[in-house]
C-alpha cells in the first residue's frame, strides 16, 4: 500500500475538530486496569467530562480518578446503581468490570437512559447477552461492545480482502492464538468475577476478527474442549492455582451457516509457542494472519495472500497498515460519542447485533465442553 493511501487516514483524523460548546457527562463505572484506557481517552475530549466513577472498593475509584488522573470534582461512588441514582446528568457510561458484571450494569444504565460502552468479551453467558440486548432495544440509546481491534485499520484491510470475493467462497478459516505462559491473575480466573477464561478474556478477539471478516454468518454448531491444567497447577500458576477455576485453554470446531467452519483454539498457557497462525480458505485464494500473543486481540506484521494468477501459484506478502493515531482505545470511546450524542450514523461502533453470535459462540463452547458433545448453537429471541 502506498505511503498516499496511507496518510489518508492521519489527515481524516488531523480534520477532526471537536468543538466544546457543550460538555457530554460520563461515568466510568469499575476503576480497574482496563478502565485506564476510557479515562485516558475520556481526559483528551474537550466536549467530554467525567463526572462520576465507582468501584466497589471502597475509594479505589477515588484513587484513581482524584488521586492518579488529578480529576479532583469527580464524584466517587461504590457501585453502578449508587452512581447512576445520583447522576441523573450522565449521557453515557463506559462498563470496565470484571465479566460477571457485564449485563447487570449494562441493563440498569440502558433502564436509566444512558448510552453504554461495555468492555468486551460481551456477557459470560448467551441467556446474559440477550437481556442487554432487549434492554437495549426497549431503550433506543447505542450500545457498543468494547472490541478496540475493530478500529485497527489491518483487521478492516483482512475484512475489507475477505468481503471484495477475492478469495471466492470462503470455506474454512482455522483461528486462535494466545501464547505458551501468560495466566492473568486478578479477577480474571475465578468464575465467580471472570465467569469463564482464556475464551473470554482472548477467544473472542480471536473470533472476533475473523467472524467480522465473513460478515457475521450464524453460527450452527459447536464441538468443543477446555481445560485448565496450567491454570490449576501451582508448578505453572504459583499462589494463584488454588483459586483458578476457570479454563486455559480452549478449542472448537464451529459450523456456520453457508457452509463455513471454523477451527478455533485459545490458550492462556500451553507447552508451544503458539496454536497456530489464522487461515482462511476460500475457493480462489487463501489469507494467511500470523499467530500473535492476543494480549490485546490487534493484528501482526505478516499478512500473506495466496492466489493462481494466470495458472501459477503465487504467495503475495501485505503490507502491514501502522494503527495511526490517535490510539485505538480513543477511536473506540470516541466512535460511540460521535454516533450516540451526535447522532453521526457513518460513526464506527461494535453493535451487539454483531457480537451476539460471538458470545453464542463462546456460551456453546462451555455448554459443548461440559457435556463432552457437539451441540446446537441456540439463541433467543431479542
Ligand atoms: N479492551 C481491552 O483491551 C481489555 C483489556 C483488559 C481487560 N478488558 C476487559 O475489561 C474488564 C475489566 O478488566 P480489568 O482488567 O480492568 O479488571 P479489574 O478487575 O482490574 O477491574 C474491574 C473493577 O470493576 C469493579 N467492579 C466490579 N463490579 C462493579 C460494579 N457493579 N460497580 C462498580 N465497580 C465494579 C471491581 O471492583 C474492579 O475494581 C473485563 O471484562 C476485561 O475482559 C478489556
Amino acid at each position: 500500500m502506498s505511503d498516499a493511501v496511507l496518510s489518508q487516514f492521519k489527515q481524516e483524523e488531523a480534520k477532526e475538530e471537536i468543538k466544546a460548546e457543550r460538555k457530554i457527562k460520563v461515568g466510568i463505572i469499575g476503576t480497574g486496569g482496563i478502565s485506564e484506557g476510557h479515562i485516558t481517552s475520556y481526559l483528551q475530549m474537550p466536549d467530554v467530562e467525567i463526572i462520576a466513577a465507582c468501584d466497589l472498593i471502597p475509594t479505589k475509584a477515588e484513587s484513581v480518578m482524584h488521586d492518579y488522573h488529578g480529576v479532583k470534582n469527580c464524584r466517587c461512588y461504590l457501585n453502578h446503581k449508587e452512581m447512576i441514582d445520583n447522576e441523573p446528568e450522565l449521557d453515557l457510561v463506559s462498563i470496565c468490570t470484571y465479566n460477571t458484571q457485564h449485563a447487570g450494569p449494562a441493563i440498569y444504565a440502558l433502564e436509566h437512559g444512558l448510552h453504554v460502552i461495555l468492555e468486551k468479551p460481551f456477557t459470560v453467558t448467551i441467556d446474559e447477552a440477550v437481556e442487554v440486548m432487549r434492554a437495549e432495544k426497549k431503550s433506543g440509546k447505542v450500545l457498543s461492545i468494547g472490541f478496540q481491534p475493530r478500529y485497527d485499520y489491518s483487521m478492516q484491510y483482512v475484512r475489507d480482502i475477505v468481503q471484495s470475493g477475492m478469495l471466492g467462497k470462503i470455506y474454512y478459516v482455522q483461528t486462535g492464538g494466545g501464547r505458551r505462559r501468560g495466566i492473568p491473575g486478578g479477577t480474571f480466573i475465578e468464575k465467580e468475577t471472570g465467569g469463564v477464561g482464556a475464551l473470554g478474556d482472548i477467544g473472542c478477539y480471536s473470533l472476533d476478527m475473523v467472524m467480522n471478516a465473513l460478515g457475521h454468518p450464524k453460527p450452527l454448531t459447536v464441538s468443543a474442549y477446555t481445560s485448565d491444567f496450567f491454570g490449576k497447577d501451582p508448578k505453572y500458576n504459583g499462589e494463584d492455582a488454588s483459586r483458578f477455576s476457570v479454563d486455559d485453554f480452549g478449542a472448537a470446531f464451529i459450523r456456520l451457516e453457508g457452509g463455513i467452519i471454523i477451527d478455533f483454539r485459545i490458550s492462556w498457557a500451553m507447552h508451544a509457542d503458539t496454536p497456530g497462525d489464522t487461515i482462511i480458505l476460500g475457493t480462489e485464494g487463501a489469507l494467511r494472519i500470523p499467530s500473535c500473543d492476543c494480549w490485546n486481540g490487534t493484528i501482526e506484521p505478516g499478512l500473506k495472500l495466496y492466489r493462481d494468477i494466470c495458472g501459477v501459484q503465487t504467495e503475495t506478502p501485505l503490507p502491514y497498515i501502522p494503527k495511526g493515531e490517535p490510539l485505538l482505545f480513543y477511536r473506540k470511546c470516541r466512535g460511540v460519542i460521535e454516533r450516540a450524542i451526535y447522532g453521526k450514523e457513518d460513526a464506527m461502533i461494535v453493535p451487539t447485533s454483531e457480537i451476539i453470535y460471538n458470545q453464542a459462540i463462546i456460551d456453546s463452547i462451555v455448554k459443548s465442553a461440559k457435556l463432552g458433545r457437539e451441540v446446537e448453537v441456540v439463541i433467543p429471541e431479542v
